[in-house]
């Protein structure tokens, strides 16, 4: 039950020293093992694993919790306040409760991608997701949908067949809308927005984009073929196309050509998704600041979708192969490096949150987790404490949290 996500280059923002990008997702398998990726993923509450530590906060001069405002009423005139999370991990007493509190938008980690729900042709399994939209609307919070079509998680059955056979495509093309068609259909009314198309952007120079299976069938047109489907089941769920590293430029560039070839086409693309998994010390605002206005410049809205902040800032891009190496060392809560870490962190949320709110056009900001008991960073790269969210183990605002709702604190 790893968090089994291709070792792609989010070393492009996990890792500094990782800041070139690396071969393709998959790796030596590229695009072809991607598909089968999907069967890697987790399950629902899986890759989650806690970090044995303690709860551990950066300081015992913050604030008293009871006094930390709502997350979602302090940012309400700007944007939702979003948080990944999964049945399991809502049901944990310490998620529950921040979750409750401070999230306005909840975005399914795994149990809305189409492995699981796309059981086989035709066939759904929307128990998890489910569960997820009663808590969602029994709270009065909002759901993101995520994805739609992610080649981590695309089953095998999309592509079974005989591929030279004169019909494969019209065949696969037939199962991505049926499908896309059905999901959306049913959360129709239940969900805000959704990720249509997740990480399709090449992450190095060979080309614009990825080179996924769906890529190798398709070219560019499955992108124009989930959308469309996408915007046919429901005319007004805002459609995204979302992925990591719209904050390296070279990356951004190749990403926003992807785009402008849709909006040529007419493709009903609303807004543009920055994952946003970075670290400590990278990306500079200024390279996030250039992702936003480069979705404004095109009259697309923003949305910051899976925002974290890892405390590793020296990775090496090897940190991303299989088997991970060159990982920077573990921390160790409670000593002066964590400590320092954890004061790095808060700072870099703090521009982050302030360069959001200094643009309009961001609509939503959800972090990819709620507290630091559960957080897919635990296993990925590789297996070591990481803390990269708001709240701590046990639920408490960190430093990071004061930072960002308080322009006087000193972190
Ligand atoms: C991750 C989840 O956090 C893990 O639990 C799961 O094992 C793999 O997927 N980009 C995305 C998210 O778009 O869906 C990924 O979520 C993290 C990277």
């Amino acid at each position: 039950m790893t968090a089994k996500v291709c070792m792609d280059r989010r070393a492009l923002v996990l890792g500094a020293a990782a800041s070139t990008l690396l071969a393709s997702c998959g790796g030596g398998g590229g695009g072809s093992s991607s598909g089968g990726g999907g069967g890697s993923t987790s399950s629902s509450s899986s890759s989650s694993s806690s970090s044995s530590s303690s709860s551990s906060s950066s300081s015992s001069s913050l604030p008293d919790p009871a006094t930390a405002p709502a997350l979602k009423t302090h940012f309400a005139s700007k944007f939702k306040i979003g948080m990944a999370v999964d049945p399991g991990q809502a049901a944990n007493a310490v998620t529950n409760a921040v979750l409750l509190k401070h999230a306005s938008s909840i975005t399914a980690e795994s149990v809305m991608k189409a492995n699981p729900i796309g059981v086989s042709a035709g066939v759904y399994n929307y128990t998890s997701a489910d569960q997820l939209i009663t808590l969602a609307q029994t709270n009065g919070i909002e759901v993101r949908g995520h994805a739609l079509l992610w080649h981590q998680t695309s089953p095998a059955w999309f592509f079974e067949g005989d591929t030279t056979a004169p019909g494969y495509k019209a065949t696969v093309r037939a199962r991505l809308e049926t499908y896309i068609t059905d999901v959306v259909t049913h959360f129709k009314g239940k969900v805000y927005a959704w990720d249509v198309v997740n990480e399709a952007t090449s992450d190095d120079a060979s080309g614009n984009y990825r080179n996924s299976q769906w890529y190798q069938i398709f070219g560019p047109d499955y992108i124009e073929i989930a959308f469309r489907a996408a915007r046919a089941a429901d005319p007004t769920v805002q459609l995204f196309i979302n992925d990591y590293g719209t904050e390296d430029t070279a990356k951004l560039g190749r990403f926003m050509a992807i785009v402008d070839t849709m909006l040529a086409r007419g493709v009903p693309i609303d807004g543009i998704g920055h994952q946003l998994h970075i670290n400590s010390t990278w990306p500079p605002v200024a390279n996030v600041k250039a992702a936003f206005v480069a979705a404004e410049t095109r009259s697309l809205i923003n949305h910051v979708t899976e925002l974290d902040v890892s405390l590793y800032t020296t990775d090496s891009g090897s940190c991303y192969s299989s088997p991970p190496t060159g990982c920077q060392a573990a921390f160790v809560a409670g000593t002066v490096a964590y400590s320092d870490a954890l004061r790095a962190q808060a700072l870099q949320y703090r521009a982050m949150f302030n360069l959001f709110q200094e643009h309009a056009s961001v609509k939503s900001v959800t972090m990819w987790g709620v507290a630091d008991n559960s957080t897919w960073l635990s296993t990925f790269p590789t297996a070591r404490l990481n803390h990269p969210l708001l709240f701590d183990t046990a639920g408490n605002p960190k430093s990071a949290f004061w930072a960002v709702v308080d322009v006087g604190f000193t972190p």
